[in-house]
């Protein structure tokens, strides 16, 4: 059915839980947190082997469209040896099944809430929302934050998959429980693969490798300990890659080429590989950079993806090489979140084709071809804090709501570019901020150049302790979007606004006007 007359007879059946007002937040009531698993009972860094999330496969496909079917449900499995973990799950996977589609082909998605009516310690009902961090997708499956899904409800999202290609992933959204809703698991990749990339020669196939980063902690019966600081962040005492705590990954001797997500809470990276050796970033939250850039280290928020290519060929066989993290000030540190993974070189054979990083990569990316004299608008937002809550130019989402979803931060024509400076005038906190919709160039921060590794198409920007950072953007699209903290525990306390993008003839679409379904008889 298309999406135009699906939407019509849904609008009908909407009401409910979308509508309420956020009253469940979780409060960070750090008096009564359960113990925290000793670091005696923690693996010890690089014992365990590195995975690869698995890869999920259509139910169908036609001509122009892959459909495919997540479960979001319970899982519980072993994350630190001797123990078990209860997670929230996209089809049983933690992190959830790379969704990987060839640029230009659609996407369905059946996003199905199999969840508890309420989380086992923290009582929440888990609604979700999915967003697909990276699409353009239109506003009603844009995973809308109270747009939201109940247990025993499902949602059918559609991805136009028209953007350049690039390393985006699909997450939680819901209302005032992102954090923890990501915290329990919901989060995975999803590739666009574009045809424009093969004859570039980069490394692909085996060698091209997904990297999820996470932070978790535990209780001593080995649950996830939230803890959010009173409403400021989660951060954990181990490093997950794609899962694992501290895994160390066997690699050949030639270039590998690393999709990096930083898929944590709250915490913040700046990776570093600890043979002193440089690797080469190719591409930035929108896709190809349009050249590569050789950096020492990377300063990475929450959300921010970039690939990296490592070059591996320069060491013998035997040696480790490991990712670090010096960390951005501004998180709470713990003995061993200096690491992220190992890389143990070995001396097999391998396939030599599509082992290069050419010079130039993508030359005539329009967002990065953007210049200050096409803003016809100039815009700024400030990312505070006020009565324990934090803001975006003095209101949260909680304003939007109370609105009844009609206030907006700004009001930005279809078509137009538009100059945004984001402030944060604090030295207290940084804040990764999302634009939703658009891919933004980063102009300068603190009126000096972006930093090497951030000269390519962004949708997340960090913007640190008194930085002051501005972006460029045209706006494609009609509707109302969020933009917000990546500190997905600020984002639920209530660092979160919408815009809404508007053409004078085409009406815009109600991000809220496609509810979900109910299950019949709680089936699929
Ligand atoms: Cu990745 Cu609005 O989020
Ligand atoms: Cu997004
Ligand atoms: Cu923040």
């Amino acid at each position: 059915m298309d999406v135009s007359r699906r939407t019509a007879l849904k609008v009908g059946v909407f009401g409910g839980a979308a509508l309420l007002l956020p009253l469940e937040r979780t409060v960070g009531a750090s008096t009564a947190l359960p113990p925290r698993m000793p670091s005696s009972s923690l693996p010890v860094p690089f014992t365990i082997p590195f995975a690869r999330p698995p890869v999920l496969y259509p139910v169908r496909t036609d001509s122009t469209t892959d459909f495919y079917r997540v479960v979001m449900a319970p899982l519980r499995t072993e994350v630190i040896p001797g123990f078990q973990t209860n997670f929230f799950a996209y089809n049983q996977s933690v992190p959830g099944p790379t969704i990987r589609v060839k640029r230009g082909r659609q996407t369905v998605v059946r996003m199905i809430n199999q969840l508890p009516a309420k989380h086992p310690v923290l009582n929440y009902t888990p609604w979700t929302s999915v967003h697909l961090h990276g699409s353009p997708s239109a506003p009603q499956f844009d995973g809308y934050a109270s747009d939201v899904t109940n247990p025993g409800q499902f949602k059918d999202y559609y991805y136009p998959n028209t953007q350049p290609g690039r390393t985006i992933w699909y997450h939680d959204h819901g209302v005032s429980h992102t954090a923890e809703n990501v915290y329990m698991g919901l989060a995975a990749q999803y590739h666009v693969v574009d045809p424009m990339e093969d004859s570039l020669g980069l490394p692909r196939g085996e060698f091209e490798v997904p990297l999820t980063i996470s932070d978790a902690m535990f209780t001593t019966d080995g649950s996830l300990l939230v803890d959010n600081h009173d409403g400021s962040g989660i951060y954990g005492d181990v490093i997950l890659v794609n899962g694992r705590p501290w895994p160390a990954m066997k690699v050949k001797r030639r270039k590998y080429r690393f999709r990096v997500l930083n898929g944590s809470v709250s915490r913040s990276y700046n990776l570093f590989l600890d043979s002193g050796d440089q690797f080469k970033v190719i591409a930035t939250d929108g896709g190809l950079m349009p050249r590569p850039m050789s950096v020492s280290s990377m300063r990475q928020g929450m959300a921010e993806r970039y690939d990296i290519v490592i070059d591996f060929s320069k060491y013998p066989a035997g040696r480790r090489v490991v990712l670090g993290n010096r960390s951005p000030k501004n998180n709470i540190g713990y003995p061993n979140v200096d690491k992220i993974m190992a890389f143990d070189v070995i001396g097999d054979g391998f396939d030599p084709s599509n082992n290069s990083v050419p010079d130039v990569l993508n030359p005539d990316d329009p967002v990065m071809a953007l210049k200050v004299a096409d803003a016809v608008q100039t815009r700024t937002f400030d990312f505070g804090r006020s009565h324990g809550q934090f803001t975006i130019n003095g209101h949260t989402w909680e304003d939007v709501v109370k609105s009844g979803f009609t206030r907006i931060e700004a009001n930005p024509r279809h078509g137009d570019t538009e100059l945004w400076v984001i402030n944060n005038l604090s030295g207290g906190w940084f804040h990764p901020v999302h634009i939703h919709l658009v891919d933004f160039k980063i102009v300068d921060r603190n009126g000096k150049p972006p930093f090497a590794y951030e000269n390519g198409p962004k949708d997340v920007v960090y913007v640190g302790e008194n930085e002051s950072v501005r972006l460029l953007m045209k706006f494609e699209g009609r509707g109302k979007y969020m933009m917000h903290c990546h500190n997905t525990v600020h984002e639920d306390h209530d660092m979160m606004a919408q815009f809404q993008v508007f053409d004078d003839t085409t009406p815009s679409i109600d991000p809220l006007s496609d509810p979900c379904t109910t299950l019949p008889d709680g089936q699929l």
